[in-house]
């Protein structure tokens, strides 16, 4: 089969399409014959300097769609030839994938493979994060940075569907501002005085919760800009910075929480959890028209122009490998 291997950690020229044995499923696991494999802010990190890969070569990938190609031992709930999608532990830059059977999922019903190959990471991400480690109560507000990008384009819808009052986004480009706002966003704010721009808009209040995936300075002035009794969470570190941890002092005043989440995490720690998430995520798929907008495809071949295209901040939404459409 054809899969795109990293072979040495670097720009995105070093993911290079190579010819690879296809993966043979164990017990509890399924092949897929992937149609398109979505392209996630962390195989980036992955690609240039090894997060959550244990060595190298390895082909990256966390999410796919397709037809289930065969199933292992002990795989009863899908059948051969069904249209599934996926959360991989990598792999999915690949014609063939290999899925764990707990953490392959069936198609929502009403979408097609191209539109279902979106959501297996950042759909169950969003309603962890608003849901639960975010507990918003329907008449709170929240702020999420990365407004605009994958995680980011289902936050805003499931957080207005869970009855938010008021949505703050943050994105890098005003070119950005419009999407967001068609995207659940009241009000979009750009650049890095995000705090100051919501402090004008809230009369000084601040929101209920933060969501943060930049990291360092950002994670910090996000803690900050909490109303009393506000939640944060951490869910990324796009900045690159070095981690800025809360104290006492940051936090007591206006007696304020912070957590953290990785859906990467609940997979290895829990997939019945996991399980649970993603089919209570999906149903908003299948009965509210939650949609992640897939902004751009490349073929296989042209893996290292989407992850250039994400690096470059000027991606909106969600991108796509169209392996084998
Ligand atoms: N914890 C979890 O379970 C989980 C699951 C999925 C994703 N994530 C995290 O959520 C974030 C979004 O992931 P995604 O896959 O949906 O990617 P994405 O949003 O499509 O792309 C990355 C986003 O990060 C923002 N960003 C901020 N600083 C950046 C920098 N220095 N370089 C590049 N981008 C930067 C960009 O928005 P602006 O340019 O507008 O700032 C962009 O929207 C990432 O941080 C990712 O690691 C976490």
């Amino acid at each position: 089969m054809r899969a795109v291997v990293v072979e040495e950690f670097g720009t995105p020229e070093v993911l290079r399409l190579r010819e690879q044995p296809e993966p043979v499923p164990g017990p509890g696991q399924v092949t897929i014959t992937t149609a398109y494999a979505g392209v996630n802010f962390a195989e980036i990190l992955g690609r240039s300097n090894g997060y959550r890969v244990s060595s190298l070569p390895f082909v990256p990938g966390l999410e796919a769609a397709g037809l289930v190609r065969a199933a292992g031992e002990g795989v009863t709930e899908l059948q051969v030839g069904q249209p599934v999608v996926a959360l991989l532990s990598g792999g999915g830059y690949a014609e063939t994938a290999l899925a764990e059977a707990a953490q392959t999922f069936a198609v929502p019903q009403g979408l097609e493979l191209r539109e279902a190959a979106a959501l297996p990471s950042v759909l169950p991400t969003a309603y962890a994060l608003i849901h639960h480690a975010g507990r918003l109560r329907a008449g709170e507000s929240l702020l999420v940075q990365g407004a605009a990008g994958g995680v980011g384009s289902a936050l805003g819808q499931v957080a207005r569907i869970a009855g938010a009052s008021r949505i703050y986004g943050v994105v890098s480009h005003p070119d950005k501002v419009k999407y967001a706002l068609e995207l659940g966003y009241d009000e979009v704010f750009v650049g890095t005085d995000f705090d100051r721009q919501l402090a004008e808009a809230t009369g000084g209040r601040g929101v209920d919760l933060a969501l943060d995936s930049v990291g360092g300075d950002t994670w910090q002035r996000s803690v900050a800009s909490l109303a009393r009794y506000g939640r944060a969470v951490a869910f990324g570190n796009a900045g690159g910075a070095a981690p800025w941890t809360a104290t006492f002092a940051d936090l007591a005043p206006k007696a304020l929480s912070v957590s953290a989440f990785s859906i990467l995490g609940l997979a290895a720690a829990d997939p019945a959890a996991l399980r649970a998430l993603t089919t209570a995520a999906f149903a908003l798929a299948a009965t509210e028209g939650v949609r992640l907008p897939v902004t751009a495809e490349f073929p296989l071949a042209e893996a290292a122009e989407a992850h250039r295209l994400v690096e470059s901040r000027s991606s909106t939404g969600k991108l796509l490998l169209a392996v084998n459409p």
